[in-house]
Order: structure tokens, then sequence, then C-alpha cells
């Protein structure tokens, strides 16, 4: 039987790909590795193995994956931090023999303007550099970045942002799930997977669209990075996260989150979600 461990398992992505492997797999091969394994209780009550796992104590690493097949490394949160984070879990799939390795990198890495993509593309390196047998799996934004606060928009009828005519491929993290428990099971390794969600939509169709869906009129505003910035510390987000997001949505708009790949539908053997079912989603609540 084939052993499938998966990093950042109490994550948002995680347990998505936790639901999507107990649906191709027994429980009993599924092993979720956890900070504070108790946060995995409902897991481990259906047969998962829970693991203790710190991406940063190396040796907690080298003993949540022993006699493990194969391994998601799903990317941390620790902006900074991440590239020895994620060389200490490719260390420990080395020691441990892994015969393969999913790494959960960013849609364009390669050559990607957004400052989040350096620390994915030195985790890519890591990886080329590591011998080991593994894949890329390049995410795009997820479609819920843009639909966890409708409920505003709509009361003022705008959406604010930086993007421009960008479009962008955005997937759910349900549809992302679904691709890297694809490469678990079926990819034979060596391949860099660009996971765009199969249709892509710009800011402006995105409000029209919420708009439809509302019964009212929302239009997209479209700022400088600067004033976009503002616009987010004025809705209370630290500077510097306000500056990284307002960043983000600038370059967007000249494609940086934008790709024709069909990688993550080949991959989870189903079109992804359209924004439009994202939204209705998000203003049921
Ligand atoms: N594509 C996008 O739009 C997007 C957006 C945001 C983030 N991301 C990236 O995608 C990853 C997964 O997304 P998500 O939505 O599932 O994020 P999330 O809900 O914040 O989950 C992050 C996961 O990383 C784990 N983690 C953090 N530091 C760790 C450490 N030192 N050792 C072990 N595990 C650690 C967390 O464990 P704890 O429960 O112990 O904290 C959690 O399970 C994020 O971590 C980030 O790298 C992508």
């Amino acid at each position: 039987m084939t052993t499938y461990a998966v990093t950042g398992a109490t994550g948002k992505l995680g347990r998505l790909v936790l639901d999507e492997l107990l649906q191709k797999t027994d429980a009993a091969n599924v092993v979720a590795l956890a900070r504070d394994p108790a946060a995995l209780a409902d897991y481990a009550a259906k047969g998962v193995q829970v693991r203790a796992a710190d991406y940063d104590d190396p040796a907690s690493l080298d003993a949540a994956l022993a006699g493990v097949d194969r391994v998601l490394l799903i990317s941390g949160n620790a902006v900074g931090q991440r590239e020895r984070q994620h060389g200490a879990v490719i260390d420990a799939a080395k020691k441990a023999g892994v015969s393969y390795l999913a790494y959960t990198s960013v849609l364009n890495a390669q050559g990607s303007k957004l400052a989040l993509a350096g620390e994915h593309v030195l985790t890519e390196k890591l990886l080329e550099k590591s011998g080991l047998n593994y894949d890329v799996l390049r995410m795009p934004w997820y479609s819920e970045n843009y639909t966890g606060a409708l409920g505003p928009s709509v009361e003022h009828g705008a959406i604010y942002g930086a993007t421009g005519e960008g479009r962008l491929s955005t997937a759910t993290r349900a549809d992302l799930a679904g691709g890297a428990v694809g490469a678990l099971l079926k990819s034979p390794g060596g391949k860099v997977y660009e996971l765009a969600g199969d249709t892509s939509w710009s800011m402006d169709e995105f409000a029209a669209e919420v708009g439809r869906q509302a019964g009212k009129p929302v239009k997209y505003v479209n700022q400088s990075e600067s004033d976009y910035a503002k616009t987010l510390e004025g809705v209370g987000l630290p500077p510097p996260v306000a500056a990284l997001l307002a960043s983000t949505s600038y370059l967007s708009g000249f494609g940086e989150l934008y790709s024709e790949s069909k990688d993550l539908s080949t991959l989870s053997g189903r079109p992804t979600t359209p924004i439009s079912e994202t939204i209705a989603a998000a203003l049921k609540g």
C-alpha cells in the first residue's frame, strides 16, 4: 500500500487535500502532518495517521516522514522563513527515502515579479538540487481571496483593486486540492504544473457578476498601487500586508496570475469552478 503524507494539513488547503485523499484511498494510507496533532482529532477519528511535524524542527520532520512513500509539501505561511522551512522538509524527505514529493509553488513562478514568488523559486531550486523525484504544483491566487468580503462591496456598490484590465486565472482551494491529489496519485514526477483555473476573468467582469447576483450595481474601482494600499489600510490591514497585497494586485494587471494552462483540470479530472459559482457561494454566506 502507498502512504501519502500531507504537510500543512491543519490549513484550509490541507484539510481539503485530506478530504480528497480520503475519497481515493484508505484512511490508513493517509498521514497528516500538523504542529498540533490535536487540531486534527476529527481526521484521526476517521483513521488518518496524524503525526506531529514543525517546519522549524527538523527532528520532528524526520520522525513524521518515516515509512512515507509520497509527500505533498504545502508551502508554509511564515513569509521570510520559508526557504529554510521548506528545505528542512526536503531534507527529511530525502532521509526518509520517499519516492515522490509535490510542492505547492506559485503560478508562473519563474520570472515572476510578485514579492511572494521569491521563496517559491528558491524552494524550486532546492528541489532541483535535491535528487528527489518531484513535481512542482504552481498555484494561482485562490478564488476565495476575492470573495471573502463581498458584503461591504455589495453594500457600497464598489470593489477596489489595482489590477486594471488584467486577467486572473484563479481556482478554488477545493479545485487545487483535487489537482494536488491527482499529482500524488498519478504523476510520474519531473513536471512543473501550472494549476490555473480553466477560465480567467477581469476585475470589471468580477464586479459585474457580483452586481448581477446581488441584484444591484457593483462597479470596479481601479486605483493606483499606493492608493489601493491606503484603501486596504483603511479597512484595517497592517501597512506591510496592505503594501504586499496592493503590489500583488498591481502586478497581476500584467499577467503575473494569468495562465491558459489546463494542467489543473487535467490533473484533477474535473473542470475547475467558475468564479460565478464561488461568488454565489460567498453571497449565500
Ligand atoms: N494561492 C493563494 O492564494 C494563497 C493564499 C495564501 C497562502 N497561500 C500559500 O498556500 C499555503 C496553503 O494555503 P492555506 O489557505 O491552506 O493556508 P493556511 O490555512 O494559512 O494554512 C497554513 C498551514 O501551514 C502550516 N504551518 C505554518 N507554519 C508551520 C510550521 N512551522 N510547521 C508546520 N506547519 C506550519 C499551518 O499550521 P498551523 O495550523 O499549525 O498554523 C497550516 O496548516 C499557505 O501556507 C501559503 O504558503 C496561497
